[in-house]
C-alpha cells in the first residue's frame, strides 16, 4: 500500500492536466458545473459511507466534534483550522455558507457548510460541500457537493452511533471512495480514542454514564473478533471488511503523517 502510493506519487501530475478546467488547489468554496454524468469533465461519480458507534455519550462526543473549526480529531492541529466566520468561533454556532479552511495529505480543503443542526440531546447533523482537492500520494482528485455526518444517541444515551456519508466527483472514484473511507473510519475511531479508546459491542455491555463496564471487553489477555469496532447498523459488510480496512487504516495514517 505504502509503495503503491509511493509509485503514484511521481505521476500525480497526470491527473491535474487530465482535470484542466478545474483549479486545484481551489480558491474559494465553488464547485464546477456537472456534466451528463452530474460530474464535471474527467470527473466520475461516487459515494462513501461509514457507520460507527462509539460507547460514548452525545454529550461527550459534541465535546470532541461539536466545534466546525476544530478539527484536532480528524488529524489538523489545534489552532490549524481557519474559518470566514469568525463570529462563531465565540459563539460555537455554525451556520450555512460557513466555510472552513485547512491543509491535510498534501491537499488544499476547503468546505463550506449547508446544512447544521447541534440540539442538546442530538441528533447533530452537519453537511458541507467540498471544494475540488488533489491528494497527491493516491494519485487522485474529487469534490464534493454533499459531505455530511450524523451524530445520534442510542443506548438509552450510553452510546453515539455516526454516519459519514460523501457523494463525490473523482478522477477515480475508486480509490477516492477508498481514500475517504479510510479518512472517515479513522475519524470515528480517533472519537472514541479521544474519549477513552473504549470500542462499542452492545448496548447492554454499558453501565450508567456510557462507560463500558470492565467485563465487557475481556481483560487485554486475548484478542476475540467481537471485539473489533462495529457499526450499529448494516453491521455484516463493515465487520466484514474490517481487517482490510485496519491494514488500510495503518497505511493512510502514514500517507497523512
Ligand atoms: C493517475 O490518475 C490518472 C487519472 O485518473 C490516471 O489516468 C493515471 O493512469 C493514474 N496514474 C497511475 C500511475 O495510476
Ligand atoms: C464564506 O466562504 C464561502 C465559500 O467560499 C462563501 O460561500 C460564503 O459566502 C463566505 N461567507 C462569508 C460570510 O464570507
Ligand atoms: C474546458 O473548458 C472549455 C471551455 O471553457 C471547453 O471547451 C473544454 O471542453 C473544457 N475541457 C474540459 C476537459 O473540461
Ligand atoms: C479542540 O478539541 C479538543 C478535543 O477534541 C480539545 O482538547 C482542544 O482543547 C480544542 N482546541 C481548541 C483550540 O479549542
Ligand atoms: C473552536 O475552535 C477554535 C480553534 O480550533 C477556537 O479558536 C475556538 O475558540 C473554539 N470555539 C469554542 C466556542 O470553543
Ligand atoms: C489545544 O488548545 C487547548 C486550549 O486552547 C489546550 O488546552 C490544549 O492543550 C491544546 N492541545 C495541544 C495538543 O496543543
Ligand atoms: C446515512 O446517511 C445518508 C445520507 O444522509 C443516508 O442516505 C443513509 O440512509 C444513512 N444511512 C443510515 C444507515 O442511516
Ligand atoms: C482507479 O484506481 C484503481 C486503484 O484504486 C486502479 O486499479 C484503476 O486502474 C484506476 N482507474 C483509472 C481509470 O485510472
Ligand atoms: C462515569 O464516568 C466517569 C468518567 O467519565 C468515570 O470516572 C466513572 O467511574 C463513571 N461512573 C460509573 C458509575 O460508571
Ligand atoms: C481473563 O483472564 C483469565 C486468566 O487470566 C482468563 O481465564 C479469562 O478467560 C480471561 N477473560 C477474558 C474475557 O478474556
Ligand atoms: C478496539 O478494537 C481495535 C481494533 O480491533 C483493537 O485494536 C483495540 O485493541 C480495541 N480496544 C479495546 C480497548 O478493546
Amino acid at each position: 500500500m505504502k509503495a503503491t502510493f509511493r509509485l503514484t506519487a511521481t505521476l500525480a501530475t497526470a491527473a491535474t492536466v487530465l482535470a484542466q478546467n478545474v483549479t486545484i488547489p481551489a480558491a474559494d468554496g465553488s464547485l464546477p458545473e456537472g456534466g451528463s454524468n452530474g460530474c464535471t469533465a474527467g470527473y466520475y461519480p461516487g459515494i462513501d459511507t461509514v457507520l460507527f458507534t462509539v460507547p460514548y455519550t452525545y454529550q461527550q462526543v459534541m465535546s470532541i466534534v461539536g466545534n466546525y473549526t476544530n478539527l484536532t480529531w480528524s488529524g489538523s492541529p489545534n489552532n490549524s483550522v481557519t474559518t470566514n466566520n469568525s463570529q462563531a468561533l465565540e459563539t460555537n454556532v455554525w451556520t450555512p455558507g460557513t466555510a472552513r479552511t485547512y491543509d491535510v495529505a498534501g491537499a488544499h480543503v476547503i468546505e463550506t457548510i449547508t446544512e447544521y443542526s447541534k440540539p442538546i440531546n442530538g441528533p447533530y447533523v452537519e453537511v458541507h460541500t467540498l471544494a475540488p482537492l488533489s491528494i497527491p500520494t493516491a494519485n487522485v482528485s474529487f469534490y464534493s457537493d454533499f459531505d455530511g455526518q450524523v451524530w445520534k444517541p442510542i443506548c438509552d444515551g450510553k452510546a453515539t452511533w455516526s454516519n459519514f456519508t460523501i457523494t463525490f466527483c473523482a478522477t477515480n472514484a475508486t480509490t477516492a471512495q477508498q481514500v475517504l473511507h479510510m479518512l472517515h473510519l479513522t475519524d470515528a475511531v480517533t472519537v472514541g480514542a479521544f474519549l477513552g479508546g473504549q470500542n462499542f459491542t452492545s448496548c447492554s455491555s454499558l453501565t450508567g454514564n456510557g462507560t463500558a463496564s470492565p467485563g465487557a471487553y475481556g481483560n487485554g489477555s486475548t484478542s476475540s473478533p467481537t471485539s473489533a469496532p462495529m457499526p450499529y447498523t448494516g453491521g455484516a459488510e463493515e465487520k466484514g471488511a474490517s481487517v482490510v480496512l485496519v491494514a488500510m487504516l495503518a497505511a493512510i495514517v502514514l500517507v497523512l503523517a
